[in-house]
């Protein structure tokens, strides 16, 4: 069923580690594991726990990534000036505010776990909450994991080889990148709590460096003070607005580039139901929280300005190392190096754990086969494994602590994690971080923009809907209107990336086709949950 099953994955869905939700996934995930517990409607809603602190400290972890760490190089290249790149970082977290705003209102409107595909089921039918699944399986999931993976491998291989090597072969940090991706694979499949319990640590880790670089470039730019003589006559030589590109496709690549720091908005709405005051705080949320990345973002950014020659910032993906070697030598970039892998490969860690849950619900509801809503050992299918009971006494107490979950067993979805690792692995060979930008953008921006369409056209067709919270009607208007610049422009910009994109979504035409369509009519007579469905979506 719809519902059920994405209440399911969305209940399994990381939140920041202080937030009620990481508490909730040592235990109570491994018991909403139990796909029986999932479909009688079990679910997370029950304990409605999260406060307005807990969903901001959310909201904040999951945007700060390796977006800010990385993006800069390919924002300048495209804006040309320092202050166009300003201009661009800007643009970019308003446009992710405004979408943040629209879902507050339609999270509010159709107060169920799942986002994206709850809303453009509801609104346009189920093939396009389908569309949605099937690109967020094949397409956003793994790209997402591939740019993060890759910026990791990019990070280690800095930290191996220090800042000042000129070329690290892509080879090498792509096989880093591969290495980190099989660990939380391994990890995830293994168990739920090993990698959900690193969390607060890689959370500090990345507050600990944006802070870290925003005020270090304010005292740089203040006292003149670096490693590598007078850092701050850098920006001083140069105009803010210099060289400024004048081709508007090259803004849109920028703002793509941009709008990926910025991702991660939606989260949020996954997890809509486990607020207890959620029409009072979801909003407030939003609108602390996007703000409160916006000025971290713009003062990291001017804080390279001013320590980084601009040619440096264009000129890798690891800017973060070559500003803690301007400042502080090679301690500096080692400690920043480290620091950024680290919060990158909690990022890793984190999305494999959701996408593992993503594929499983969309196993469990016929989307994909069968095979991958099983839990548990390939081949053994959903075998349960007793790891304390089973062997009690055994010589391997630790490890058994370590897998086992508080009910002495273990089972994930490694089916689906495996799926998921393949096709993030296939982007990693294929995909380096500027095209995987793009490409990820635009299918991304795809389904925002239609979901935030469809916002526009609820309040049409259904005026009477009750809105606990509505976002002012431009608000939406602006984040289509540019979210349509965007798509435009990526034809033009970087056409293959939006031709692949696209074949994705027709080729998941066909599988709705064979996996659901047809099918609905023998299921409303069963009464499954698609009845529910149903039954609401007439409410
Ligand atoms: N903004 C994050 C970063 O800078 C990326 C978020 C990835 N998207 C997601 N839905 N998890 O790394």
């Amino acid at each position: 069923s719809v519902s059920s099953a994405f209440d399911f994955a969305s209940n399994l869905f990381p939140l920041s580690s202080s937030a009620a939700g990481y508490t909730a996934l040592g235990a109570p995930a491994s018991v909403s594991l139990d796909p029986t517990h999932a479909l009688n409607g079990g679910s997370l809603e029950k304990h409605k726990s999260l406060t307005y602190l807990n969903g901001l400290s959310l909201v904040v972890g999951l945007i700060i990534g390796s977006g800010i760490f990385s993006s800069p190089s390919q924002v300048n290249k495209n804006a040309g000036s320092p202050g166009a790149s300003l201009i661009v970082w800007a643009v970019a977290g308003i446009l992710a505010w405004t979408g943040a705003a629209s879902y507050a209102e339609l999270g509010g409107a159709i107060p169920l776990n799942g986002g994206a595909q709850v809303y453009l089921s509801k609104i346009f039918g189920e093939w396009a909450g389908f569309l949605f699944t099937w690109c967020a399986v094949c397409v956003l999931k793994p790209g997402s994991a591939a740019i993060i993976a890759i910026i990791f491998g990019e990070y280690v291989m800095r930290a191996v080889v220090g800042p000042d090597a000129i070329e690290v072969n892509p080879w090498l940090s792509k096989g880093v990148a591969m290495a980190g991706l099989v660990t939380v694979t391994f990890l995830n499949c293994v168990s739920t709590k090993l990698g959900t319990r690193s969390a607060d640590f890689f959370m500090f880790l990345k507050f600990v460096a944006l802070i870290g670089v925003t005020v270090t470039g304010i005292v740089v730019a203040v006292t003149g003070f670096s490693w590598k003589g007078d850092a701050s006559e850098e920006w001083k030589s140069h105009g803010w607005f210099d060289d400024t590109n004048t081709n508007i496709s090259n803004w849109a690549v920028a703002l793509y580039a941009g709008l990926w720091a910025f991702d991660g908005w939606d989260n949020v709405n996954y997890v809509t139901g486990e607020f207890i005051n959620p029409s009072r705080d979801l909003p407030r949320v939003i609108h602390t929280s996007l703000p409160i990345v916006i000025v971290a973002y713009l003062s990291a950014n001017v804080s390279y300005f001013l320590v980084l020659p601009l040619a440096t910032i264009e000129s890798s993906n690891t800017v973060a190392v070559a500003f803690g070697a301007t400042v502080f030598g090679p301690v500096g970039s080692l400690v920043l190096a480290l620091i950024v892998s680290g919060s990158c490969f909690g990022a890793l860690n984190a999305t494999t754990f959701t996408s593992g849950r993503l594929v499983y619900a969309a196993g469990k509801e016929g989307y994909l086969p069968e095979f991958f809503g099983r839990i548990g050992v390939a081949g053994l299918g959903s075998t349960k494994i007793h790891s304390r009971s089973s062997r009690p006494g055994s010589g391997r107490r630790w490890l058994t602590r370590c897998i086992a979950d508080d009910a002495g067993v273990f089972y994930t979805p490694i089916n689906a994690m495996v799926l998921n690792a393949l096709l993030t692995a296939a982007y990693v060979v294929v995909g380096e971080f500027k095209t995987l930008l793009t490409f990820y953008g635009v299918a991304g921006y795809t389904f925002y923009f239609f979901a935030v369409l469809g916002l526009i056209v609820l309040r049409v067709k259904e005026p009477q809907l009750e809105r606990p919270y509505k976002t002012w009607i431009t608000t939406p208007i602006i984040f289509c209107c540019v979210s349509l610049f965007l798509l435009s422009r990526a034809v033009f910009a970087e056409p293959l990336q939006t031709v692949i994109v696209i074949a994705f979504m027709i080729a998941g035409v066909p599988v709705y086709k064979w996996r659901v369509a047809g099918r609905n009519t023998s299921k409303e007579t069963e009464g499954s949950g698609w009845k529910f469905w149903r039954r609401w979506g007439r409410r």
